[in-house]
Formats: C-alpha cells, structure tokens, sequence
C-alpha cells in the first residue's frame, strides 16, 4: 500500500488492484454496485457514432439541463468526473493556484501538479463534523488562486457541504477573483433531496458530476460540467485536444436511462439511508472507533483507536478477516479508514462483524 507514492494519482493505483468487485466482505467500493444488462437493458445506438457538437450530445446536454434545472448551454457533456474535473483544472487554473478541501478525494490534490498550478489546502474540522476551518480557508486563498475545490457530500466523510461554507467560499473566491469547484458526483444519495448547486446560476460555481456514484453507471464514461456559458467554452476548447468525441453507445444509454433516474435514484438513497443507519449503530455500539454520521451517501471516515495506522489496520483487517476497507492515507487521514457501506443488508452486518472482530484483535497486538 505504500508503494506507487511518485505515481499520478496513488489512490487509484491502489483501488484499482484491491477494490475489484462487490465481493460481500469488501467496505471499501465508493458507488452503488454497477446496474446490469437485466436491470436495465438498453437497445444498441442506430450508429457508433455521430455528430455531437462542440459541447456534447445536444439531447444528452438537453436531458441533464432539464434534469438538473439549468439553461442547456450551462452543461458540457464530458467523459466521466474524472475528465470532467481535468478538464475544469486546466481551462480555469492551468499556471495558476488552486485551493482544495483536506480531506480530499486524492484526484483533486493530484490535478493542480497536472496543469502545472500549485496547491494549497484547507481544513475540513472533524471536530465541527468536518464543517470548513475559516483560518485556514482564508490562509489557502491567496492571490492567483483560481479555483476553490470541495466535494458535496464530502468523500470520504459523507457530510453534506453547510449553506455557511458555501458562502464562505464564495466570498473567499470573490476576494481574489476565483470559481468555486463543487464535485457533487454524491450529492443525489443525500437523505435530504436537494438541487444541485448550479441551479443558483451563480457566475463563481462550476459544478462537475457524473453516473457514477449514485446510479451505478460508472461504465458509461457520461460526466458532465454545470457552469456559465463562457466558462463552458472554455472547457469545450480543452476538450477538442482531450477527448474529442463522446462514447455513442454510452451516450444512447444515458440518454434512456435518465429518462428513469429520479425513481431509481429514489429506491438507492433510500436503500443507502437504511444502511448508513445500520452502520451508525454499529459505530455508535463500540468504544474504540468514531466517525461523523454521513448526511447520506454511501461511504463515512472511521477514526480509528488512537495511535494507530489506518494502512496497518487495514492490511490488518484484511489479512485476518478478509474485510477491506480504505486506507485513510488516501485522504490525507492516516488514522482514519474510509468504510463503505452500500452492501447488501445481510452482507454489511457480517462485514462489518468481521470489522470489530478486526478491531477487537488489533487493540490486542
Ligand atoms: C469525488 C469524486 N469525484 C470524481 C470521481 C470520478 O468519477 P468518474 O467515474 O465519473 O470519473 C470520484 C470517483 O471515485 C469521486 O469520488
């Protein structure tokens, strides 16, 4: 696990060889298992490829400005989250500075390096159920920064982003003339239905997401950009040297399957709020482990007995029990692991017996 540290993106190296498949044991797979062929089956595109525009798909775009409650020339269709944060990194902050939440999804700390920008962090404070830290926000925000960057709900904690710190950012980005970056790709597993925060159309949000998470269509590649027409434009340009076409059989299916997706996203937050309630009484059932209830989601950041170190442990527990979890490394959080908890009801009460079992061994050592 401490290998691959001069890599990228470390996390990613290290998800892609141990978090491999919805085995029942496994706490640590981020989004909803994959839906399959039979839960929804889709008929091929006409063609495998087509003329899509400089911004997408222009039903695609459509359909998400519909779905998401803005002007379709405020969306880019990109390939995933993942190319849609790059894409975003590079229009906005290539050169420059950006600022970033800590804990962070790696990636975010990672693309600064990739567009030549340097970054700086702010907290997250687990002692104010990781609300931002004000000094430290006002210390990473300096001249040239361009981009403010936190995740709504938070990965790894599953906190949803306070109105107050969304204010703060915005008056942080406003001081040195910057944009505030929302990742909202869990933002639809929340217990409480929200819109995304795009809908304010707000000149300083871009927003970035995708199918990944919560509607268990990361195969697809189909991500998008919320953002003013101008910043929109801009990622566009990047874009055409990045990815110049969109995947069409990907496309066609996006397109069918949002026509379903509030229903079925509907029937996953309420399964998720089921689970993250069975795991809370778990965590809340022992003296050794703590966490911030997520506000939903599927994945929360166990602090761990003091002293210890989350890649130890979960080697540990992986070694003993056969339960994986997330090195809480990944997240700038070494005593802390991150847990997932969107199994089956019957998987996640053995998983996360296995778990304590783990613990109750590891305060033996
Ligand atoms: C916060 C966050 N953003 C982006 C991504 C990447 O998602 P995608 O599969 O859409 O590229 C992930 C995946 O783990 C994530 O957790």
């Amino acid at each position: 696990m401490a290998d691959d540290r001069d890599v990228p993106f470390p996390y990613m190296r290290w998800a892609k060889r141990h978090l491999t498949g919805f085995t029942p044991s496994n706490l640590g797979m981020s989004g909803l298992a994959s839906l399959t062929a039979a839960e929804f089956p889709s008929a091929p595109p006409a063609a495998y490829w087509a003329p899509e525009g400089p911004y997408g798909d222009p039903e695609l775009r459509a359909a998400l400005a519909a779905r998401e409650g803005v002007p379709p020339d405020h969306v880019f269709v990109s390939a995933g989250a993942s190319l849609a944060n790059f894409l975003v990194y590079l229009a906005e902050a290539r050169g420059g500075h950006v600022a970033c939440e800590a804990p962070a999804y790696e990636a975010l700390l990672r693309l600064p390096a990739a567009v030549s920008a340097s970054c700086s962090t702010f907290r997250r404070d687990p002692a104010r159920g990781w609300r931002i830290d004000p000094a430290s926000l006002r210390t990473a925000v300096r001249p040239g920064t361009r981009l403010l960057v936190v995740t709504d709900l938070h990965n790894p904690t599953g906190v949803r982003l306070h109105a107050d710190d969304l204010a703060l950012l915005l008056a942080e980005a406003a001081r040195v003339g910057a944009a505030v970056v929302v990742d909202e790709i869990y933002r639809e597993l929340d217990t409480v239905v929200r819109p995304t925060v795009a809908r304010t159309l707000d000149p300083r949000v871009i927003v970035t997401n995708s199918l990944t998470k919560c509607h268990g269509l990361g195969g697809l590649r189909i991500g998008w950009i919320l953002a003013t027409p101008d910043r929109i434009e801009r990622v566009a340009e990047w874009n055409d040297l990045v990815c110049p076409a969109h995947p069409v059989p990907s496309i066609a299916i996006a397109k069918a399957y949002l026509r379903e997706a509030d229903a079925r996203v509907a029937r996953s937050r309420a399964e998720a709020a089921a689970r993250g309630a069975q795991t809370d009484a778990w965590v809340r059932g022992r003296r050794d482990v703590s966490w911030t209830k997520p506000d939903g989601g599927i994945t929360g950041f166990l602090r761990l007995p003091a002293g210890s170190d989350g890649t130890a442990f979960a080697e540990h527990a992986l070694a003993t029990q056969g339960v994986r979890v997330v090195p809480g490394a990944f997240f700038q959080a070494p005593d802390h692991v991150r847990i997932s908890f969107g199994l089956r009801e019957p998987d996640l009460v053995r998983a996360l017996g296995a778990l304590g079992a783990a613990l109750d061994a590891w305060a033996r050592r």
